[in-house]
């Protein structure tokens, strides 16, 4: 019998310091008003120079543990999405696995820019319904102020660091997950990239002064193409779960932008205001983590009830995007 894939626990963590649209005010040409206005972002949190994207994963993960009443040795795998490791090997799994003492896990990372979690999620689904694990820690965290360009104002004034974490399992109470839609296309790759410190384009002194190491985005086409394909990975996913929009009680849009997220609630007429979830307001766009962070805010702030559906969908550099259907224990 397929076994079902549970969130059984959820975690997040976000560093101190926080980034105003007054203090970009100071960075670059732009004004809090522009930001507002086209983003809805008034601040975003940015981690310490000696604060690590294993150690913002480590953070959530712990909570995540003690929600779901684990101890770090009864996990089996731990996965973690981010483009941001804290090396491009090893990987950011096998940090966070040494500084949790999850001594009985294996340990991979997932790269697929902002729609990361979703596709750890999906990983971590198979893995669990497969019975070839029981308990997965599912980690996405993120310190994009390490590629983010502080002279590039179209740029710099979106992203924050952060980290959110949930444990899969078999056992416990929580939340199923139900189905997941996965998409890609490799066609726009350009159009949202971090050119250089891979193998086409190794470090280099031309690199660094060319500012080839940080975040390039062509911010107008890449909004259009995150609208039509959340909004079409959503409405796969809950026809593949036989459900429908109505039957929803909280969207989780990925948190790039309000306006987007506010054209993607236009195109659901049943979707009220109130029942999509949002935290771009206070932490902007955290990349792989930010989809995870609002799921564990929610599930902070709401007892999710038998009969609750959350759909969570996020879109990002590859192209990548997707849409997964959670619903509450019966
Ligand atoms: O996480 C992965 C997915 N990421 C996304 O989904 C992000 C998608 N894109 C966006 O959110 C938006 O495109 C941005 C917020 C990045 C930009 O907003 P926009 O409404 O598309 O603005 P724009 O790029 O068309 O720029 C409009 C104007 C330009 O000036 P001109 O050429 O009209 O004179 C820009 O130079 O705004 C200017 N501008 C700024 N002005 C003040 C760009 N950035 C700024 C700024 N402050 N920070």
């Amino acid at each position: 019998m397929i076994k079902k894939a549970k969130i059984i626990g959820t975690g997040s963590y976000l560093p101190e310091r926080v980034l105003t649209n007054q203090d970009l005010e100071k960075l670059v040409d732009t004004s809090d008003e522009w930001i507002f206005t086209r983003t809805g972002m008034k601040e975003r949190r940015i981690a310490r120079s000696d604060e690590y994207t294993s150690h913002l994963g480590a953070a959530a993960a712990k909570k995540a543990l003690t929600r779901a009443h684990l101890t770090p040795e009864q996990i089996d795998l731990i996965i973690v999405a981010t483009i941001t490791p804290d090396f491009v090997f090893p990987s950011t799994a096998c940090l966070i696995q040494q500084q949790l003492g999850a001594k009985n896990a294996a340990g991979m990372d997932i790269q697929a820019a902002c729609t990361g979690f979703l596709y750890a999620l999906s990983v971590a689904k198979a893995f669990v319904e497969s019975g070839v694990y029981q308990n997965i820690l599912v980690i996405a965290a993120e310190k994009l102020s390490s590629i983010t360009n502080y002279r590039d104002r179209s740029t710099c004034i979106l992203f924050g660091d952060g980290a959110g974490a949930c444990v899969v399992s078999s056992e416990g109470k929580g939340l199923v997950i139900e189905s997941v839609r996965l998409g890609a296309d490799g066609e726009q790759a350009e159009l949202l990239i971090l050119p250089a410190g891979g193998s086409r384009q190794p470090a280099s002194q031309e690199t660094v002064a060319q500012d080839l190491h940080y975040i390039k985005m062509a911010g107008n086409e890449v909004f259009k193409h995150a609208v039509r394909r959340m909004e079409a990975a959503c409405k796969e996913c809950l026809e593949a779960a036989g459900s429908s929009e109505e039957k929803i009680t909280y969207l989780i849009p990925h948190q790039a932008n309000l306006r987007i997220i506010d054209a993607i609630a236009k195109r659901f007429e049943h979707l009220p205001e109130e029942r999509i979830f949002k935290t771009v307001q206070q932490y902007g766009n955290t990349s792989a983590s930010s989809v995870a962070i609002a799921l564990d805010e929610l599930s902070q702030k709401y007892a999710v009830q038998p009969e609750d559906q959350i759909l969570l969908t996020a879109f990002g550099g590859g192209f990548t995007w997707g849409a997964a259907l959670l619903k509450g224990d019966a």
